[in-house]
Formats: C-alpha cells, sequence, structure tokens
C-alpha cells in the first residue's frame, strides 16, 4: 500500500484504469468464451440431433418401401437392411460433413457396432430409466473434445422380425447369425435394442471460438491502450506537470525567501485558477516583503543614526541590536556586541545585577527602569567604569520579551 501511496499522481491513475479495465477485459473475455461455448454445444446439439432422426427417418422409410413393394431381403442383399442402410448412409454422410454416426448395442450382433465406455454408459442409463429420450455430454476423446450424443431405440413389431424370437427371423438371418451364437435376439416389444451414437469433433470449433477471443482481447485491449496513453497524455499535460511546476516554484521560494518566481496562465480550469491564485499570492507577498525591508532599512538607519547608545536585549540578556553610538561608548564593535551578554556592559561594582543575573534583575526591576531614567554604572571593553545614564522599554514580539535600553553618558 506504501508503495502505491509513493506513486505519481499520473501513475496512480494508470495503476487504477489498468486494474480496472483488465478485470473488465477478462471479464468480458470470460462471459464471451462462456457464450460462445454454450452456442457451439447447442449447435452440436442440433446437428446430431438432426442426424440420429435422419438416420430413424432413413430406416423407417426404407422398411415402409419395402413393405410395399414385397422385397425379400437376403445374404447378397444384406447392405439393403433398414438398419444396416441407414448405418451406411448415415456414415457416408458424416464423413462428408466431418462427423461420426455409428449404431451400437451392448448386445451387438456384428462386434463392429460394439458400445465403448461412453456409449456403455448411455445404454445404460436408458434401459434404466425409459423416459430418457437422449444422453449428451462434451467429453475428451484421444485428447481431443468431442461432443458425444446418444438417441434410444426401442424394439417395435417389426424389429422383432429379426431380433425377437429367432424361429420366426429370416432365414438368411438365422443362417448368418445362429441364435446359439448371437445375443441380439430375444428381444421384447419396447426394450431398449440399442442406439444411435454420434460424435462431433469440437477441436476447430474451439480453434475458431480461441481465434475470435484473441482477435478480440486485440481490438479491445489496443482500444484500451490508445485510451489509456491518450488519457496518460492528457493528463499530464493538464493535471501533474503544472502540478509539479507549482511545486518546484515553491520550493525555489522556500529556498531563495524570493517571491520574484511567476508561473505562466493556463487556462480558467481548476489547475489554471490554482495557478493563477498562486501568482497572485506571490505578487502581494513580494509587494509585502518589499514594504517589511523598507521598514527595516527606516528602522536601521533611524538607529543607526541616534545621538545615543540604542542596545536591545532579549530577556536572558542576549544582545540582538548595537548601534553605532554604542559602540562608540562601549569600545565593542557590534559583531563583538551581538549575542553578549548584557551583563558584560554592567561594571561589577553593581553587584545587585550581578548577584541575581540578567533575567530576574529585569524581570524585578524593569517597571521601574521604564519609569524613570537611571544611572548605572557601565563597563567599557578595557574594564575602565562608565557613568551612565539608562532608559529601559520593554516590546513583545513573536511571543518573546525583548528589552531596549537607551543609554547616554
Ligand atoms: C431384416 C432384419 C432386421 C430387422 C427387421 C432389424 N434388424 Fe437390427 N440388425 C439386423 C442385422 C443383420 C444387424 C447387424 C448389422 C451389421 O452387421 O452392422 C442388426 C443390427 C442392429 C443394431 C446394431 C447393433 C448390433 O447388434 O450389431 C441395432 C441397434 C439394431 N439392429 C436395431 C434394430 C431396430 C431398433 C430394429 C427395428 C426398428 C431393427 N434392428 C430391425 C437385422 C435386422
Amino acid at each position: 500500500m506504501n508503495f502505491f501511496r509513493n506513486l505519481g499522481l499520473l501513475a496512480k491513475i494508470s495503476v487504477i484504469v489498468v486494474a480496472i479495465l483488465t478485470l473488465f477485459l477478462g471479464f468480458n473475455a470470460l462471459l464471451n468464451y462462456r457464450q460462445q461455448k454454450s452456442i457451439i454445444l447447442g449447435e452440436a446439439l442440433m446437428k446430431a440431433r438432426g442426424a440420429a432422426f435422419h438416420a430413424v427417418q432413413s430406416r423407417e422409410y426404407l422398411s415402409a418401401e419395402y413393405l410395399k413393394g414385397k422385397v425379400t431381403l437376403s445374404v447378397e442383399r444384406y447392405g439393403l437392411i433398414p438398419v444396416v442402410a441407414s448405418n451406411r448412409i448415415g456414415m457416408l454422410v458424416a464423413e462428408d460433413l466431418g462427423y461420426r454416426i455409428r449404431q451400437t448395442s451392448d448386445r451387438y450382433r456384428n462386434p463392429k457396432n460394439a458400445p465403448d465406455a461412453f456409449e456403455t454408459a448411455a445404454l445404460k442409463a436408458f434401459r434404466a430409466e425409459h423416459s430418457l429420450l437422449e444422453y449428451f455430454e462434451e467429453t475428451k476423446a484421444d485428447g481431443e473434445p468431442v461432443f458425444r450424443y446418444l438417441l434410444p431405440f426401442s424394439a417395435d413389431e417389426s424389429c422383432l422380425q429379426c431380433h425377437g424370437d429367432p424361429e420366426q427371423a429370416p432365414d438368411f438371418i438365422k443362417q448368418l447369425f445362429p441364435a446359439e451364437r448371437d445375443q441380439a435376439y430375444h428381444y421384447e416389444l419396447g426394450e431398449v435394442i440399442g442406439a444411435a451414437s454420434i460424435s462431433i469433433p469440437m477441436e476447430d470449433l474451439y480453434m475458431q471460438i480461441h481465434a475470435n477471443l484473441r482477435f478480440d482481447l486485440m481490438v479491445t485491449g489496443g482500444t484500451f491502450l490508445a485510451l489509456i496513453t491518450c488519457l496518460g497524455f492528457l493528463i499530464r499535460h493538464t493535471v501533474t506537470r503544472p502540478l509539479a511546476e507549482l511545486g518546484d516554484a515553491i520550493g525555489e521560494i522556500m529556498r531563495t525567501g524570493r517571491f520574484e518566481e511567476q508561473l505562466p496562465g493556463r487556462g480558467r480550469d481548476e489547475i489554471g485558477l490554482l495557478i493563477e491564485r498562486f501568482n497572485e499570492m506571490s505578487a502581494h507577498l513580494r509587494e509585502k516583503t518589499r514594504e517589511v525591508e523598507e521598514s527595516e532599512r527606516r528602522f536601521r538607519l533611524l538607529t543607526e543614526n541616534a545621538r545615543d547608545g540604542i542596545i536591545s536585549f532579549l530577556a536572558n540578556g542576549q544582545i540582538i541590536l548595537f548601534n553605532r553610538q554604542a559602540e562608540k561608548i562601549f569600545g565593542y564593535s557590534k559583531r563583538e556586541a551581538i549575542g553578549m551578554n548584557i551583563l558584560a556592559l554592567i561594571h561589577p561594582d553593581c553587584p545587585s545585577i550581578h548577584e541575581i543575573g540578567a533575567p530576574e534583575y529585569f524581570r524585578i526591576h524593569a517597571a521601574e527602569l521604564m519609569r524613570e531614567i537611571r544611572r548605572i554604572p557601565g563597563r567599557r571593553r578595557d574594564g575602565a567604569p562608565l557613568p551612565m545614564e539608562l532608559a529601559l522599554s520593554l516590546t513583545e514580539s513573536d511571543g518573546h520579551i525583548f528589552y531596549t535600553a537607551i543609554i547616554r553618558v
């Protein structure tokens, strides 16, 4: 969190915008993917249903036609048995359209029609649950995604000719599939004989979805990137750079104490107004500083040229102002005197001050010293005593008390 707090404004905004857009993009891609997946699964289901119904219809059509024309089936016409024919036609169509159809049964007659694990499960489900009209699922075959669909066939009257009592079956069927070796006889009416099983490979469709998704991501991502770049440029130009310049200008003022800096104006937006106010404040303070400097200069001239010695000192006795006349009187230069204690300028003959120290002395006697001019024995730099007259005034500034002594010899 600290890391984030220390980022620049532009970086912060970028991080937030990128995070939100990435989330949005990811969420959108996920929804999109799910939607497309459900669409292709829906399409696969329709296709499978179509193929299965097609198989049933062609079988029923062939049966009906044979009954009309009294066609007799034989070993030579094996491929014309409705189930066999519809199965083979279905297979041919499926080959062209890229899926697989077969008819299967767990009590198969032809070993080629033996069910695999998925088909066995479906057949079991059909037998257990008679109302189950279809069985489908998307699974993997050899690592590739496939959509698998099974439509159950239940035995009707016509089926029982060849799948019922073996005695009743046509001769060529009995001949080809003797009852002792065949498990596809002895079905009852309505019983599930087997199912049409359809597998639709989904790999190509998924590749299509992935390609679409990649394209979508690229387009949306590119748009977002362009948006973020423009936004970043705008924010840098209108917010962060002007703010940084303002910060630099304030830093410069803190460093130099001078209000010279004027920033270039930039319109009437919030930042523009801030800069305008800064310029106004800077101009105002520049004027004020000039006034203060001028009054200080006047004060200095006044004190320097006074005929009396003027010394200001803090309540603890530390000298802070020492004018030219005071230099002459005491023999200290201004530089030496400033910072010295006022006690050094008072002769040891005045023990009352020296005993209790300057702060205490002035605390007790200030009022009386301010009321009347006093004569006090001073002390020059060379130690010589110096009789002098002293008038005291007290000033308070910035919460500090300081005294100003006017000295005449
Ligand atoms: C004229 C005889 C005949 C009739 C009628 C017939 N079948 Fe069959 N059935 C066969 C033969 C023969 C096979 C083996 C096909 C092969 O070699 O692929 C077979 C195979 C099947 C299979 C594939 C599993 C396996 O045992 O190899 C299913 C499922 C099936 N029949 C269901 C039906 C249904 C349902 C009906 C009624 C609508 C029906 N059959 C009517 C002769 C018949």
